[in-house]
């Protein structure tokens, strides 16, 4: 069931988990997603970045999302991201689309800039009923940080100003750095919790963590515990679809000139990961699927449960 990002994320947030957001490029690659949310019985997030609207089609990758969310997981709630948008345009774009949820990206703009851009893309959306991430601080990309010893300070959210980048903005999820970085690269040797804690006293949206795809359960469940309601995924099932196919491809009895099979196998891989990253993120269970839907109408107003939606 497409569902608004704000209440799957809200609810995580009072729910005490978070919920996985994760990049997909292709019709596998979705698929897996939402059939390991069917089978955990997982809320989830799927995204779509720029690139990827440019290689498959912006509505064509939507109209796949789409589809296979009703088709396969009609009971899930699931929302429909655009993943670091880093223009109006591109925002206004995805919501002619159709999607429900969009990221305004102004982290490497100074904050008056970011402020501007991001206010922007709130008012053009919340008109339509489309909610609206911003980042501040900057969680930074392998070719953009120095080698050696980082300089983690220089990548930081500041809770003062992330207190008036949402007050100013009215953006509905805040993403934020805190030693988090892109890619499986080097990343803090211990996330800025201290600082994760101010952040979440200044702010009530629900936070965002970019970067996920290496951070082990401990990790997680410090953050989860200081208010993270959402972990950004897509290094992660790249390289398990990617293995696959080297593995395949290598692998002499296999060798198959079947795409589906190839391919098929690939898909496997990364419902695997996703599946392990819902466990990690404990939001597997967090949907309360009923038999029959209609039989608990007369408490929609007062229920989350997902058939009531
Ligand atoms: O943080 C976002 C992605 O990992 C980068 O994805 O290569 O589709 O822009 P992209
Ligand atoms: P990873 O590179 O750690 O998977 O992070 C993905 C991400 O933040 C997408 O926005
Ligand atoms: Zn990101």
């Amino acid at each position: 069931m497409i569902t608004s990002v704000k209440k799957i994320l809200t609810d995580a947030m009072h729910g005490g988990y978070a919920v996985g957001a994760f990049n997909t490029t292709n019709m596998e690659t979705t698929r897996a997603i939402i059939e390991a949310a069917n089978e955990l019985k997982s809320p989830v997030i799927i995204q779509i970045t720029e690139k990827t609207m440019e290689y498959a089609g912006g509505r064509q990758i939507f109209s796949i999302v789409k589809n296979m969310a009703e088709l396969y997981a009609p009971e899930i709630p699931i929302g429909i991201h655009l993943d670091h948008g880093k223009s109006f345009d591109v925002c206004k774009r995805c919501v002619e689309i159709g999607f429900n949820s969009v990221m305004i990206d102004g982290s490497r703009r100074n904050l008056a800039d970011n402020i501007t851009i991001t206010k922007n893309v709130v008012d053009y959306c919340h008109d339509k009923g489309i909610d609206v991430q911003g980042e501040l601080g900057s969680v930074p990309y392998i070719g953009e940080m120095e080698a050696g010893e980082v300089d983690w300070d220089k990548y930081m959210t500041d809770p003062d100003e992330a207190a008036e980048f949402v007050e100013k903005t009215g953006i509905d999820t805040l993403a934020v750095a805190i030693g988090n970085a892109h890619g499986f690269v080097k990343e803090r040797k211990v996330p800025d919790y201290a600082r994760l804690e101010k952040i979440r006293a200044r702010v009530t949206v629900p936070i965002v963590l970019h970067g996920a795809s290496d951070w082990e359960n401990g990790r997680v469940k410090e953050v989860v515990k200081r208010g993270v309601s959402c972990f950004n995924v897509d290094t992660a099932t790249r390289v398990a679809f990617i293995n696959s196919i080297i593995k395949t491809v290598r692998s002499k009895d296999e060798v198959s000139f079947d795409i589906r099979k190839l391919l098929g196998d690939a898909q496997d891989e990364v419902k695997k990961t996703v599946m392990g990253k819902m466990e990690d993120f404990c939001s597997s269970g967090k949907c309360v699927v009923h038999d029959n839907p209609k039989k608990h109408e007369s408490n929609s107003a007062k229920s989350d449960e997902i058939g009531e939606e």
